[in-house]
């Protein structure tokens, strides 16, 4: 069997990541605890259930399924969550890790993908950001990140163990055919939250309103989830091509602000919605956007889904959810 071992596979991204290795022709074998993924996601390859964290779990399903390779995108992401409860992210994130990369290298596998993000920049001094912009993350979530990152540097020397690191910008959008699509529980992305709240008629925040941009909201580098997916299956190839290690961005290079957003969701929409005016938070920096120079060169990968796209797919996907979600008063609206 040519099987990948998704860890996290059964979450936003991983789901895409494996609809685009089996089209490759690989097999996805899913792991994942289900602790923020859906069993249903799980649709291209077998499902393992487990916890990164579980090194007899891992060491199991290694050995049954000699996986090529490894993807790993487990963990957990609610930025705001991070800063009250650091321990929980230090420990899924960075010993979930850990205990990842020793099974791994028992196992005899020596290439994986891994999952990072352009928090682990911090708040940028330039934008367009670059791979070499120092990194100097401002929560815990990115700081768990960064770490994960600098133990893979270490791996690559002293035990060859290969892998390329992806620091997403803000994943957006949905397999265009809607088979699978963003459901976090609660929800912190803005297009997500954009959509529900046309869905339900309330108010989206806007959280500040006098940044020093085109129209004074944030500005954010949205990538579509399918192109996120593809620079996965292209990080396994250049791998499995014997490819080096290597850390790369993937955003798209341009820049939309939050009310480019709103309105975007208006269009494709057709419908109105209400919008709160807030005071800036804490820790947003005005501006994040990729340099995607790196990623085209080494991968031969670009992004192939322009804003309309990636507004569109969702806007059809959380339709078809919308039944399925829960919309009331105290639904999360938060931007991140
Ligand atoms: N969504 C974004 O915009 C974005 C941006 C930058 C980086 N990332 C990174 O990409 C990865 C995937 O993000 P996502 O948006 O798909 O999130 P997600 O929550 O949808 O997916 C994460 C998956 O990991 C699983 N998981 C979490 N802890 C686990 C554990 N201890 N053991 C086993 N499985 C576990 C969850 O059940 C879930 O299926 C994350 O590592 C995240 O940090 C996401």
């Amino acid at each position: 069997m040519n099987g990948v071992l998704v860890v996290g596979g059964a979450g936003y991204i991983g789901s895409h990541t494996c609809l685009n290795l089996s089209q490759r022709g690989f097999t996805p074998i899913v792991y994942d605890n289900l602790v923020n993924g859906h069993r249903e996601f799980a649709k291209w390859g077998p499902f393992e259930f487990g916890d990164v964290r579980d090194r007899e779990r891992l060491d199991q399903v290694l050995s049954s399924y000699k996986p090529i390779a490894i993807v790993h995108l487990a963990g957990l992401i609610d930025v705001g969550l991070s800063v009250k409860k650091p321990i929980d992210f230090f420990d899924s994130n960075l010993a979930g890790s850990t205990t990842l990369f020793a099974a791994a290298m028992q196992a005899r596998i020596d290439k994986l993908v891994f999952s990072s993000t352009c928090a682990t920049y911090g708040i940028p001094l330039q934008v367009p950001i670059r791979e070499d912009h120092p990194q100097s993350p401002i929560n815990p979530y990115g700081k768990s990140k960064l770490m994960v990152e600098q133990i893979l540097k270490e791996l690559q020397f002293r035990n060859d163990f290969r892998s390329v690191i992806l620091r997403y910008f803000n994943a957006a959008g949905a397999d265009p055919q809607g088979r699978i699509g963003e459901w976090h529980t609660p929800e912190t992305h803005l297009i997500p939250l954009t959509i529900a709240s046309v869905q339900s008629n309330s108010a989206l925040k806007i959280f500040g309103t006098d940044y020093p941009t085109r129209d004074g909201t944030c500005i954010r580098d949205f990538i579509h989830v399918c192109d996120i997916a593809e620079a996965h299956g292209r990080g396994i190839d250049h791998l499995m091509a014997g490819g080096e290690s290597v850390a790369l961005n993937l955003g798209t290079g341009r820049g939309t602000s939050v009310s480019e957003i709103i309105e975007a969701v208006r269009r494709i929409s057709g419908k109105e919605m209400k919008v709160e005016l807030c005071p800036r938070r804490e820790g947003d920096p005005p501006e994040l956007v990729a340099d995607n120079a790196l990623a085209k060169a080494t991968l031969g990968w670009r992004p192939t889904f322009d804003l309309e796209s990636i507004i569109e797919s969702a806007w059809n996907w959380h339709q078809k959810m919308v039944s399925r979600l829960s919309l009331g008063p105290e639904a999360p609206n938060e931007l991140t």
